[in-house]
């Protein structure tokens, strides 16, 4: 039988309205259950993301004998355990489609006194896991994966784990996350350098859990000795499903749209910035903070968007929203040159390449380079778009059918339901014609 959601239907046009309040922050919600689930006693959790990535996480921890009321109406009840108090599981872990999970479970599954294997769906499995095997190795952790250095990842316990001094060759706050998270289990201090900023959310909730974290500039440095002690977490909205209606509000003339409580922690705001930089009109309301994190109502209206040079510091701080920032871009008078992002290929698709190849069934010009993209705004015809069961790939090719001339079909989108249940409904509510098949 067919999944529901393995398709889009997008009818050409219409504009955005109303007011959406997107569902938890992706990141956010992994790192509570993470860190609710090693703490002393006992984490509430509100907002929690439903998708299957978080709870893929929740499920790991479930299966080491953490017990988690919930999710109810987005509601957690972690039981924590301590940092020594896990359990052995039954099985090996499944993380689906989920790179975060992975990744950030590996750190802090090499600090256990049992072994545990990682594996996870076809996406993941051809995921780089060698840029934590690394330098997780270098303290002392024992971890085989493929000769790829894909998963599965088998975790062998070790008597002791050393601290690191890490140098990040690559910007990414998972390879971050991951050895700090090892860290909280190491002899001594560990500290992570990166060479441009990432989300800083494993930071800013360590500190939420009472566990001292200090920076200083782009180092991050955490001391193995300490304890975490319950807390509250309120999730706020993910950015970056935010970012599918920032842009659909921003090409589809006569839009207005707010998008309620997002989080606006500036390592995640890339996406703001550029669409600016391209003219989209975008205000920030009702600032406040939440367990450490800013957050503020987002209010778009339509504008002519224009083509621009992305500024290469704002690549770590947008790196999800490229699928969305390439519609837009695709929208926009001119072209648009994007640098310095061969992340991009290896994210749940290689996200080059794919939006490329959609872009051009689309009618518009655009080029992957090695390391970015080079579109030219056009009109988007429609047609038949593959998303290559990348969920964010599905949700931009979505959102460009408000500016298509023709019926866009959008397959293999079940992903969707990773990081955004219900991605459907808040769509059509505020105005783009999207369904289904039944
Ligand atoms: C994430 C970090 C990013 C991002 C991913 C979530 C996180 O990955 O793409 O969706 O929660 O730490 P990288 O750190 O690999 O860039």
């Amino acid at each position: 039988m067919e999944h529901p959601l393995s398709r889009f239907y997008v009818q050409p046009g219409g504009l955005l309205q109303g007011k959406l309040r997107v569902p938890g922050d992706k990141s956010i919600s992994h790192r509570a259950v993470m860190l609710g689930a090693i703490a002393n006693g006992v984490t509430h959790v509100s907002g929690f993301l439903e998708g299957q990535d978080c709870v893929a996480t929740l499920n790991a921890f479930r299966a080491m004998g953490v017990e988690i009321e919930g999710p109810a109406q987005s509601q957690l009840v972690i039981h924590g355990v301590s940092k020594a108090g896990l359990k052995r599981p039954q099985k090996p872990l499944d993380m689906g489609n989920s790179g975060t999970s992975m990744r950030l479970l590996a750190g802090l599954l090499i600090g256990q006194n049992f072994p545990v294997t990682l594996t996870g769906d076809p996406s993941l499995s051809r995921r780089p896991m060698s840029r934590i095997v690394v330098p997780l190795g270098r303290m002392g952790a024992m971890i085989e994966s493929s000769a790829e250095g894909t998963p599965p990842l088998i975790i062998k316990p070790v008597v002791e784990l050393k601290a690191i001094d890490y140098d990040m060759p690559v910007a990414s706050a998972q390879v971050k996350s991951s050895i700090l998270l090892a860290g909280l289990y190491a002899k001594g201090t560990t500290c992570v350098t990166e060479p441009m900023p990432t989300r800083d959310h494993t930071e800013r909730m360590l500190s939420c859990f009472g566990y001292r974290v200090d920076r200083q500039g782009n180092q991050v440095c955490l001391a193995g000795d300490g304890q975490l002690i319950g807390s509250s977490i309120n999730v706020p909205a993910d950015i970056s499903s935010a970012a599918f209606f920032m842009v659909g509000a921003a090409i589809a003339e006569g839009s207005k749209l707010l998008l309620q409580h997002v989080g606006i922690n500036p390592t995640r705001t890339g996406v703001i910035d550029i669409l600016r930089l391209m003219g989209a009109k975008i205000e920030l309301r009702n600032m406040t903070s939440t367990g450490g994190e800013p957050v503020a109502d987002i209010w778009v209206e339509s504008a002519r968007l224009r083509g621009i040079e992305i500024p290469l510091h704002l690549v770590p701080l947008a790196i999800d929203e490229f699928p969305a920032i390439f519609i837009a871009a695709a929208c926009a008078t001119g072209q648009t040159v994007l640098k310095g992002a061969q992340e991009l290929r290896v994210k749940e698709s290689d996200r080059l390449k794919v939006m490329a190849e959609g872009l051009q069934t689309c009618g518009i010009t655009a080029e992957h380079t090695p390391d970015g993209m080079t579109i030219h705004g056009g009109q988007i015809r429609g047609g038949r778009v593959h998303s290559y069961g990348d969920h964010r790939i599905a949700m931009a090719f979505a959102i460009a059918g408000l500016k298509a001339a023709q019926p866009l079909t959008v397959e293999d989108a079940q992903n969707v339901n990773t990081s955004f249940p219900g991605f459907l409904s808040a769509a059509e509510r505020v105005g783009l014609r999207i369904s289904a098949p039944h």
